[in-house]
């Protein structure tokens, strides 16, 4: 267990709820099978002298982390028979890990043949908590983009980064900059020279109009404004409400590979293999489509929201009281059942993939 070890949330909701509720997370990963082989196929398998070592940052629960670990592992093992397996599922103290480790066996652990070791490591990955030159191959998916601690600024006009104007916007940009130098310092340490690192996540796009996109902005206004109205009826404190960012950050690619460029500080230790940005179909919107049903739509949305947002929630705006956690998701739960395109959730995934030097 590395020191450092609490961050803005306490983790997915555990109990298997996260899991239950995170099809679109496993369509992301699903949809980076090619990008996931072409790392481990990049991989210089003669050289390991001991297990070629996977390290899965932010892994949550597991059922979306089995899927990304296992395809890599899968493609190892086709690629050497022999060669011992190692991964490493990373993730704050706090995250439920024995629901990793019930996906781990109902996963890959019975799928991939050979000598396979299996462990956790609990801790930020803000910092470095593998040893040095320890891990081949780095994942991350839909975890890079929290806040390594809650920003502290004013915003009276909603809960998310991309509301922020003026300087609090900037000092935003600032601390999320930070925190992914400080995130790549760790990788740096951990990854040997020739490993590869795959980060994907939400990000910000530029609209063919020159527009901001900035994933999951509807259901962040959405989320503003329920928890207005809940100020409003002396529910919630507004001073706290005002004060309240949801610590999330969707980086833009160029924000993303700004420190690899020239003159910056991780040129030397990473190269921008490839980024792509793929647009992820809503499984929810999708069900929606097919059967109208508007409440049933509404219910899995939010399922698919609380599974990610309550516990970061419950910390710093609801103040673990969990009967105003619950009118807060349903409120949103009848105001999208009432006006289905309210809050409609849309992302643009950055897929970044860097060579360690
Ligand atoms: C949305 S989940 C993603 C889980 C899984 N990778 C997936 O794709 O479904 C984000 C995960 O990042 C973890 N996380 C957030 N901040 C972290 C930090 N500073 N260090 C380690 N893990 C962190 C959370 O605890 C959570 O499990």
């Amino acid at each position: 267990m590395a020191r450092a070890a609490r961050g803005v949330t306490e983790g997915m909701k555990g109990a298997g709820y996260y899991d239950a509720h995170s099809e679109y997370q496993r369509r992301i990963v699903t949809d980076s099978k090619a990008t996931i082989l072409k790392c481990v196929d990049a991989l210089d398998l003669a050289s390991m002298t001991g297990a070629c070592t996977i390290a899965d940052y932010g892994c949550g629960t597991g059922a979306t982390s089995v899927q990304s670990v296992g395809m890599a592992l899968r493609r190892l093992r086709e690629r050497d028979l022999e060669l011992p397996l190692h991964a490493i599922h990373a993730d704050l103290v706090t995250n439920d890990f024995n629901q990793l480790f019930r996906n781990v066996a109902e996963g890959y652990a019975s799928a991939v043949d050979g000598s396979i070791y299996v462990s956790a490591v609990g801790g930020s990955f803000f910092t470095q908590i593998i040893p040095s030159r320890a891990v081949h191959l780095g994942m991350c998916s839909n975890a890079a983009h929290w806040f390594r601690s809650q920003p502290k600024v004013e915003m009276p006009e909603g809960m998310f980064f991309s509301d922020a104007r003026g300087a609090a916007r900037k000092r935003l940009a600032q601390e999320a900059a930070d925190d992914w130098l400080a995130f790549l310092e760790a990788r740096a340490a951990e990854i040997v020279p020739g490993g590869r690192m795959l980060v994907q996540g939400i990000a910000t796009v530029q609209g063919n109009d020159g527009t901001e996109n900035v994933s999951a902005a509807e259901l962040l206004q959405l989320m503003w404004e329920v928890a207005s109205a809940m100020a409003e009826d002396r529910l919630l404190d507004k001073s706290r409400l005002v004060s309240y960012i949801f610590p999330v950050y969707c980086r833009s690619k160029d924000e993303a590979i700004a420190p690899m460029l020239p003159d910056a500080p991780h040129e030397r230790e990473f190269e921008v293999v490839s980024t792509e940005i793929a647009e992820i179909a809503n499984p929810y919107w999708e069900l929606f489509q097919r059967d109208g049903d508007a409440a049933a739509y509404a219910r899995v949305y939010i399922q698919f929201v609380r599974a990610f947002a309550e516990s970061t929630m419950m910390k710093h705006l609801f103040g673990d009281a969990p009967a105003l956690c619950d009118e807060f998701f349903h409120r949103c739960e009848t105001g999208i059942a009432r006006d289905p395109l309210r809050g409609k959730y849309k992302s643009w995934i950055l897929r970044l993939v860097l060579a360690r030097r």
